[in-house]
């Protein structure tokens, strides 16, 4: 849908209130069996779809997200309305209703509503890159203009490395890069970004929502674990624009883990 908004991010400080971060931080890090980072192809929320995908433990994913999904429901309740205010922001952030469109998981069963990004270990990784995971199902689309995908992130826990040069914060560039466009905003390594006059620090103070066009790129800053203070986690949705799917046979946003 052309209008909904691209190339653009919004950030809602105080979205979550830091008891309820303070409470999922303590029930996810009691319960590392189910949360730890490592991808296994056991019951566990595992490393989201596209660490499986990566792993080749996709079938994993699909086999435990219905059930997972029922635990999140129960053990994390406010997951719904932070799902739904997100749905109602991307919309109303376009200049439509926040009710225009409806917001739906994409099916079921097989994918998990929303899900939590575990970091555990040091984190070196200077990973700058654009969420195209989640459109694995519609190939294409990551080429096309058209596509409107976004990606939503709540900080749970920041690393106590954030007061060392920013670690585990965020950054984003404020344009807009499809994927066969990436060579053109790498340098010849890669990796790196040819310029950085488009970046910009996020806000990330725990609480904070960050909803924002999954064709920016956009890295989070390395950082050391080296004390359980250390470890950051983050709450993650995707959501993309579906003229129809098989399961929602009508225009509506789709989200996903
Ligand atoms: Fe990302």
């Amino acid at each position: 849908m052309k209008k909904l908004f691209t190339n653009d991010y919004i950030v809602r400080e105080g979205f979550l209130s830091e008891a309820v971060c303070a409470r999922w931080e303590k029930n996810i890090l009691r319960n590392l069996h189910i949360f730890g980072a490592d991808v296994e192809p056991v019951y566990g929320q595992m490393a989201a779809y596209y660490g499986m995908i990566e792993a080749g433990l996709n079938e994993s994913y699909y086999r435990f997200a219905e059930k997972h999904n029922k635990y999140l429901l129960k053990e994390f309740p406010e997951v719904a309305a932070v799902i739904a205010d997100a749905g109602r922001l991307i919309l109303s952030h376009s200049g439509l209703k926040p009710d225009a469109l409806p917001v739906v998981p994409r099916d079921k069963k097989y994918f998990q509503v929303g899900g939590f990004n575990l970091q555990l270990h040091s984190w070196d990784l200077y990973n700058i890159h654009t969420d195209t995971e989640g459109l694995l199902l519609y190939p294409s689309s990551i080429f096309e203009k058209k596509t409107r995908a976004y990606s939503c992130v709540v900080s749970v826990k920041r690393t106590a490395q954030y007061t060392k040069d920013r670690g585990g914060d965020l950054d984003i560039w404020r344009e807009r890069v499809l994927a066969h466009e990436l060579d053109g905003f790498y340098k010849r390594d890669g990796f790196s970004a040819k310029s950085s006059k488009l970046r910009e620090k996020i806000p990330y103070k725990v609480g904070n929502m960050v909803l924002f066009d999954s064709f920016m790129p956009h890295v989070v800053l390395p950082f050391k674990v080296k004390k359980k203070d250390d470890r950051r986690i983050s709450f993650v949705v995707h959501f993309n624009y579906r003229d129809h799917t098989e399961c929602n046979p009508f225009p509506h946003l789709e989200y996903w883990y």
